[in-house]
């Protein structure tokens, strides 16, 4: 049966975008990759001080832009403590990070899950959530923050702005908090749009407006966008969860679904404090290569989200052969740390087999190490989790975040950070 990317909501043109989409393996044309790392890279030395600079250079040149730089002022707040959160399972701690820059303040919020039942600080995974801090809880006591420009995903729809009882915890078995906390882990969320509202305007509203003039924002050479700024606002939540005893500030895992998968990536090829990134269905400008035209392709991710990539990157739009940068070298970016991709099966979209072989050429970074990096050498069936330094994991089903995925990624995590 032919495959169709269609949507009862799509007018006319963005189907046919879609209908332009390849989602048959067979019509793959032959693609050749950028060489992974510059000429006369040897080893771990040579990829630290050269590799990475050239490889960052040409992401934020092709696609994210750059990410800003910490702000002038910054200062975790305590708004909220609770020792016997869930039973007694765990405390919770829920913080304002205050960011100032050039007199503009903007506020984080970030909520942070500690075990109670552990006997050395805890690896922590933090997220951004997509919509708000009490939709990832089932905990009746998270604070609602100021919703007003939260998103209304699906049914997470906030009356009169406020959220409701009802919204609690509506993604919170995408979390698994409970789980997580069972087995020793920490874990921090903090939405997206607290740091840029997921809308081609949403910069008035972004920690982008404390770095950048409305002007240059709007300009068609806009050197950054919103996934280089969700990356910025990881980083500021681990400079708070740094401060906490609680948590061991080696073992900080980064982890994102779709778009926050692709931001997860990047902030983890930014930020070295990240001990293990994970991309869940990232997809587009995330795991999967461009160059292997299948599923999502540039047109599509530019008619939707012109403001996620910089600005010039609409240039590109049909053009992936010829951009001179391919999303292997964001994976190698985050060698020698550990890295875990995980795909779907039915997510044809977001191309789960060029999400593996983005992973298998990025081991060649890891190479430089002395690691094998993806230690499959095929795509591992569903339900078999591979275990190398980058870690692989395929779901059988759609484009989600499940239980199932906490479970193989709690697995790896005991094994390669326990
Ligand atoms: C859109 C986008 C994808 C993205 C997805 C998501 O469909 O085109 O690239 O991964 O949203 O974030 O759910």
């Amino acid at each position: 049966m032919q495959k169709r990317f269609a949507h009862e909501n799509f007018p006319p043109e963005i189907q046919a975008k879609a209908d332009r989409m390849n989602l048959e393996e067979s019509q793959v044309p032959a693609y050749t990759l950028p060489a992974i790392l510059p000429a006369g890279v040897q080893n771990g030395i040579d990829f630290q001080t050269r590799a990475r600079p050239f490889l960052l250079g040409l992401l934020e040149k092709y696609l994210y832009g750059v990410v800003p730089p910490h702000c002038q002022e910054f200062r975790c707040e305590l708004t909220a403590e609770q020792r016997d959160a869930f039973a007694g399972l765990a405390t919770r701690r829920e913080f304002t990070l205050h960011c100032r820059q050039n007199g503009l303040h903007r506020a984080l919020n970030l909520l942070v899950y500690l075990p109670n039942q552990v006997s050395r600080p805890a690896a922590v995974f933090l997220g951004l959530n997509f919509a708000g801090n009490a939709a990832c809880s089932t905990d009746p006591d998270v604070i609602y923050q100021k919703p007003d420009f939260y998103p209304s995903l699906g049914t997470i729809r906030y009356a009169d702005s406020r959220a409701t009882e009802a919204q609690r915890g509506t993604q919170a078995s995408r979390w698994e908090f409970e789980q997580v906390l069972k087995r020793g882990y920490a874990a921090a969320t903090m939405c997206y749009y607290d740091v840029y509202p997921d809308r081609p305007d949403g910069f008035e509203n972004s920690i982008m407006r404390l770095f950048y003039q409305p002007q240059e924002w709007s300009s068609p050479e806009r050197n950054s966008g919103a996934i280089s700024a969700w990356a910025w606002g990881i980083s500021r939540a681990i400079d708070c969860l740094q401060t906490q005893p609680e948590i061991d500030s080696r073992r900080i895992i980064v982890h994102g679904h779709s778009r926050l998968g692709k931001t997860a990536l990047w902030a983890g090829a930014n930020d070295q404090r990240i001990a293990l990134t994970v991309s869940n269905c990232s997809g587009t400008c995330g795991a999967k290569l461009a160059k292997r035209i299948y599923g999502e392709n540039y047109e599509w991710i530019l008619a939707w989200n012109p403001h996620w990539l910089r600005g010039d990157f609409s240039r590109w739009s049909g053009r992936e052969n010829e951009i001179p940068v391919d999303q292997h070298q964001l994976l190698a970016l985050v060698a020698p740390r550990l890295l875990y991709i995980a795909s779907a099966s039915e997510d044809v979209y977001a191309d789960p087999k060029g999400e593996f072989l983005a992973a298998q050429a990025a081991s060649e970074a890891y190479a430089l190490f002395g690691s094998a990096g993806l230690e499959a050498a095929e795509q591992p069936a569903p339900g078999q989790l591979s275990c190398g330094d980058i870690g692989y994991y395929l779901r059988r089903g759609e484009h989600a975040v499940t239980p199932e995925n906490w479970q193989a990624l709690l697995e790896y995590c005991d094994r390669k950070l326990g």
